[in-house]
Parts: structure tokens; sequence; C-alpha cells
């Protein structure tokens, strides 16, 4: 690696939420950056100013640090970069394990240029940095896994609870030049062995979505005894041994890392000889959780042939337009499949729903989608649903279910307004009730 110092850039290769948050990070904070896109529609976009996805404040960072931006679709373009950021996408295969074709072929034509050290951002499997090391004669490698959420992915890059910086022997240097780049801003930084910094991401995630599952198997047993999980999920986070973060009880988690990387993990876990019992729970825990709620629409309303359900909300957590996983689309589905008539409302992710859910009729309003409707699911719990005119809504439904699939609904207002209302591990209340 050659004395470039701190001027040269920093290179970005994938630009979608995790690549293009990661280069308006180090733009706002005064490098210069150089992003590697792929696909020439989202590099259009994004050569023409524009963010080809929903995420707060990006837009607005990217167009204030546009002097410091540029994109490409050359990797040779990142040959005086000392250090290079992997963000492109590790989808599920079909037998559950990470597909790396996206980082087998970056991080092959990255070690090609003999330049740039190959930080790895994108989620892998345990043993991938070791692999690419080896494909590519030693080149030198740094694994540093991503924890952003999307919805508040600038803001935690800001302030990342930890920045895990992990490498084996002989990437000892780019491992400081990627602990250099981080230090201004504060955050814990946990220096690793490569395997280790690997491990970390899976297991967080793995563990997130253990807690959610959890707490959703704690909802379902509490409506059996007539517990309400608000109350149970409440006690349990006030000790501090537990946390209140991840127990609220619903569909069960959905997106574009959960489902994918707890299956890696389960797959890695087989690959290597190991049974990982509790995340196969985990898996079947959470498909069941939405499957509940077509149980309780056909509990409350017999056959759904022909009823008009309303979505509200399609995006897989408020914040963002990402359907990847989203629960919206197993609901529609199953509605879809049960003969019902769907309608779907989100504030953001209309155009991304317009593509994968083409069986839903898509409302330019919540009141527009419950005009008529049999029942209403809330399924992403976006604030500006939480505060519906829900008196206006109970007047515009020709029924009066609606299914609080976040329990983060008004359950007073609602049924005060003569609304019945199914929600997550508490009683089914309706007016006098
Ligand atoms: N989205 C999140 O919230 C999040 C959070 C933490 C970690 N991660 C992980 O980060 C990685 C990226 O996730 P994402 O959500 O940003 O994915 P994404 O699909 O939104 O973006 C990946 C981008 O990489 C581009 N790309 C693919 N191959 C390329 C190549 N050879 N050269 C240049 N560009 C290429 C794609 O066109 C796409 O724009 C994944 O491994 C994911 O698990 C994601």
């Amino acid at each position: 690696m050659s004395a470039k110092g701190s001027a040269a850039p920093v290179g970005v290769v994938g630009c979608g939420w995790v690549g293009l948050v990661t280069a308006a990070g180090f733009a706002e904070m005064g490098k210069q950056v150089i992003g590697v896109e792929s696909d020439p529609e989202r590099l259009a976009s994004l050569r023409s100013g524009e963010v080809p996805f929903h995420e707060p404040e990006l837009a607005e960072v990217l167009e204030a640090c546009s002097e410091r931006i540029e994109f490409t679709d050359r990797m040779q373009d990142l040959a005086d970069c000392e250090v290079a950021f992997v963000c492109v996408g590790t989808p599920s295969s079909e037998t559950g394990e990470a597909d790396l074709s996206a980082v087998d072929a970056s991080t092959g034509a990255l070690a090609a240029l003999e330049g740039p050290a190959i930080v790895m951002k994108s989620t892998v499997p345990a043993g991938t940095g070791a692999r690419v090391r080896e494909a590519n004669s030693g080149a030198l490698y740094v694994s540093c896994p991503e924890f952003l959420r999307e919805g508040s992915a600038l803001e935690d890059f800001r302030s990342p609870a930890r920045v895990v910086i992990g490498a084996d022997e002989g990437s000892d240097r780019a491992a400081d030049l990627v602990e250099d780049l981080y230090r201004p801003l504060g955050a814990p930084i946990q220096r690793t062995g490569l395997a280790s910094a690997e491990m970390i991401k899976l297991a967080s995630n793995a563990f997130l979505a253990t807690k959610i599952s959890f707490v959703n198997e704690i909802a379902n047993v509490s409506e059996q005894v007539g517990a309400d999980v608000t109350e149970v999920a409440e006690g349990m986070g006030l000790d501090p041994r537990i946390g209140a973060g991840f127990l609220n009880p619903g569909l069960g988690y959905g997106g574009s890392c959960f489902p994918k990387d707890v299956r890696a993990l389960q797959a890695l876990a087989g690959s290597s000889g190991y049974s990982f019992q509790l995340l196969s729970a985990v898996i079947e825990v959470n498909d069941r959780q939405k499957q509940r709620v077509m149980e309780k629409l056909a509990s409350n309303l017999g056959s759904l042939a022909g009823k008009r359900v309303a979505l509200l909300g399609l995006s897989f957590k408020p914040g963002t337009d990402d359907m990847r996983e989203a629960s919206s689309i197993f609901l529609a589905h199953r509605l879809a499949e049960a003969g019902a008539e769907v309608v779907g409302y989100d504030p953001v992710a209309r155009e991304m729903a317009q593509t994968v859910l083409p069986e839903v009729s898509l409302a330019e309003t919540p009141l527009a989608a419950l005009t008529e409707a049999d029942a209403a699911v809330l399924v992403t719990e976006w604030p500006e649903l939480i505060a519906l005119d829900w008196s206006a809504a109970a007047e515009a439904m020709s029924g009066n279910l609606v299914v609080d699939g976040r329990n983060c609904l008004p359950i007073d207002d609602l049924v005060g307004c003569g609304l019945v209302v199914e929600s997550i591990g508490r009683p089914r209340r309706e007016g006098d009730t």
C-alpha cells in the first residue's frame, strides 16, 4: 500500500442503502468519495442528483456534499483510493445461504487494481474474508460490518453504537486506516480478528430477531391466559439485564436484513456441522406470526372471499420505502388467495408497491383505502396512520374490524368510534369492553 495520505479518496462499491449512506457520511466528514454503481438506471439517477429510494436526509446531504462525491461504473476509478468499502447486496439464495456473487465480483475487481484495501461492509458469512484473501493472493482485507437502520441511516452513521474493525495478520495497516476514518465520530471502536467481526454482525441480527420472536411467543401465550403483553413487555424491559429494545410484539420481523441474515447464520452453522436449533424456532415463530393475523381476520369475518381488506402501511417498517420481505407481501398474497379484494396505502412505498404487489390496488390516502372496507390491518406503524382520524375511518368503512398488527393504535379511541380492535397479545376490544 503506497503512502497516499489522508487526501486519498474513499472508495465505495455498490450505492444502495449502505453504500450511499457511507458515501454521504464520509463526504459530510470532508472526505472525497468515489462511488461505483453497476446498475445503469441507479447510476443515472445518482448522477442527476436523485436518490433512488426513500431515506430521510440523504438527498439533502448528497446535494450539500455534491462537490466531494462522484459516481461511476468503472472500478478502475478507485485505483487511487487507499480503502474501498464493499456495500453490495448479499441476498438469500434458495438454500438460505448468502448469495455472494456480487461480493465475489466486486472483491475480484478491486484486488486486480492492486491498490485499495478491501473493506467489507456487506453482511457476509464468517469465513468469507479468509476465502476472498486466498482467492486474491492475500489482498488487504478488513471486515467493518454495517449496523445502520433504514429510516435513521445517516444518524446511525454519525453516531454508531460501535464500530467493529476486524483484520487478520498482514492487513493491520489497512485496519488502522479504517480506524482513522471512523475515529472522528467518537464512537467505541472494537478491533477484532476477521472471522470474529463477521460473526459479530450475524450474531447481533440473530439475537435481535430472537428477541422479536420471543416476545411474539409471549404475546401469543398472553392472549391465552388473559394477560396484556404490553404490560408484560414493559415490566420485562425495565430489567437492565433484558432491556426494553426489540420487545414490541407484532407481525414479526421483515426487511432486507433480519430474515436473510438469520437464514444465513442457520445455513452457516449447518454447513460447519452445527445445528443451530434456536434459530430454526425463531424463523418458524416469525412465519407463524403473520399467519395469526389471517386467523384473526377469518375468525371475525368468516370467509374472506369477496371481502375488501385495507392494508395500512406496506414498507417493512416506517421511515423507508424498502419492501424487501415486508409483512404486507405475505398478507396481500394470502388475502388474494382467499378471494379478498386487497387495497393498500403507504405514505412513501407506493411506487415500490406497484412493482412488488400488482394484485393490490393502491389508494392515494388512508381514508380512500378504508372506504367500504370490511376490515383494516395496520401493517406498518407510520405516525400518520397511528394519528388517523379514526372516527372518519369508522364512517368510511363498511365493516368495523381493525387488526392492529403493531400494537400501536389508540385502542380506546378506536373502540369509542364503534370499531372492533384485534391486536397482538392483548384481549380483543369492542364497545363497552
Ligand atoms: N439495508 C440495510 O439496512 C443494511 C444494514 C446493514 C447491513 N446491510 C448489508 O449491506 C449490504 C448492502 O445492503 P443494501 O441494503 O445497501 O443493498 P442494496 O441492494 O440496496 O444495494 C446494493 C447495491 O450494489 C450494487 N452492486 C451490486 N454489484 C455491484 C458491483 N459489482 N459493482 C458495483 N455495484 C454493485 C447494486 O446495483 C445496488 O445498487 C448487504 O449485505 C446487507 O445485508 C444492509
